[in-house]
């Protein structure tokens, strides 16, 4: 196949890029700004297999059409997008113009220039604060921030573009795959999450662990969860790459659909410290904090369906491997044994 990745460059695209460059099987075209995204991690992956790269901000669509029209490409698997939660309320604009309004031009070249397969970085922050902890992809999805709206509005541009494109043009029409993911974390081992001033609580953990920063906070201890601090469901992130890669073969013969992927399993916040305190031997600083606008107490994947209907088979579901792999990726990227 000759797919299209955008924002590859980044943490999530570019465990997925590897994948697909191990397979040998697909002709694969990059694009990315590197507004978060890293060069370093596109040339450690040259290694496995040729593909190309062009530093191209999807908000210039008549470079990216010239490119689409040319290319004709046959998937597109589209991850660029800002993710900061707090700062997409502060900046609300600059979340929908990247992530909405460049969806959905994204979405309008494709169709156009005979994409078959749009697979999109949806995200469990499109459910809001859910009433039962636990969501399938059928749970009302009320985004509580600018960022989970974003996505959501970009859910539903996706599903009524691919909707027409089938009325239209029948078996040729596009087809989606929504994955919405959950707590994503850990490292392949030669890439890595290179965010700074991550906020996902793995990373800022093995920060600590590694005497880049002096304190974990704990944001709310009063929940109504197993021991007051919020449950998450983590997924290891080669694990999510893989779902990838299930959805494209999945789309090959069946109709359009939205994917939770995670474990559907909990830990919460203090869980993962004394984790990550055992597995690294480093006692550190934990704070009391109090707790976030918007931080639902208890979040978990009903993820059943995706292991139902695609050939997705989880390798890495350990919260001590999630940890132990972005400590090694941390320790790495500062020159720690
Ligand atoms: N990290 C998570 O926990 C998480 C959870 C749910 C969903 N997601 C989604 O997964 C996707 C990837 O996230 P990530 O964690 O890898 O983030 P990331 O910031 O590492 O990757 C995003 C990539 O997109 C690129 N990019 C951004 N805007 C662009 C533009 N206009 N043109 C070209 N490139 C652009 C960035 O340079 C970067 O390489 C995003 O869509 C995000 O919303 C992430």
């Amino acid at each position: 196949m000759k797919i299209l990745l955008t924002g590859a460059a980044g943490y999530i695209g570019s465990h997925v890029l590897k994948q697909l460059l191990e397979t040998g099987a697909h002709e694969i075209c990059v694009v990315d700004n590197l507004y978060s995204g890293k060069l370093e991690a596109l040339q450690c992956l040259e290694k496995i297999a040729k593909f190309d790269f062009i530093k191209l901000d999807i908000a210039n669509t008549a470079e990216l059409e010239k490119l689409m029209v040319a290319r004709r490409f046959d998937a597109v698997i589209h991850f660029a997008a800002f993710i900061e939660v707090a700062e997409s309320v502060a900046k609300p604009l600059k979340y929908y113009l990247n992530n909405t309004a460049n969806t959905a031009n994204l979405v309008k070249i494709a169709i156009e220039s005979g994409v078959k397969y749009f697979i999109f970085s949806s995200t469990a922050a499109t459910y809001g604060e859910p009433e039962s902890g636990v969501v399938s992809e059928e749970s009302p999805q009320m985004p509580i921030n600018p960022y989970g709206a974003s996505k959501l509005m970009s859910e539903r541009i996706i599903k009524d573009a691919c909707a027409a494109s089938k009325a239209k043009a029948g078996a040729n029409g596009m087809k989606y795959g929504i994955l919405r993911y959950f707590n994503v974390a850990g490292a392949d081992g030669e890439i890595g999450q290179n965010y700074p001033n991550a906020t996902h609580l793995i990373k800022v953990v093995c920060e600590c662990i590694c005497g880049a920063r002096e304190s974990v906070s704990v944001f709310g201890s009063d929940y109504e969860s197993r021991d007051g601090t919020c449950e998450r469901d983590y997924i290891h992130v080669c694990d999510l790459a893989s779902a990838h890669l299930a959805v494209l073969e999945y789309l090959s013969s069946h109709e359009s659909d939205v994917f939770n992927v995670g474990y559907g399993k909990d830990f919460s916040v203090r869980e993962v410290i004394e984790c990550a305190k055992k597995v690294s031997g480093v006692d550190f600083k934990v704070l009391d904090a109090p707790r976030r606008a918007g931080d639902p107490a208890v979040l978990i994947s009903n993820a059943s369906k995706i292991r139902k209907l695609t050939s997705w088979q989880p390798r890495y579901q350990s919260l001590e491997l999630i940890i132990s792999s972005a400590l090694a990726w941390e320790k790495k990227c500062r020159n720690l044994s």
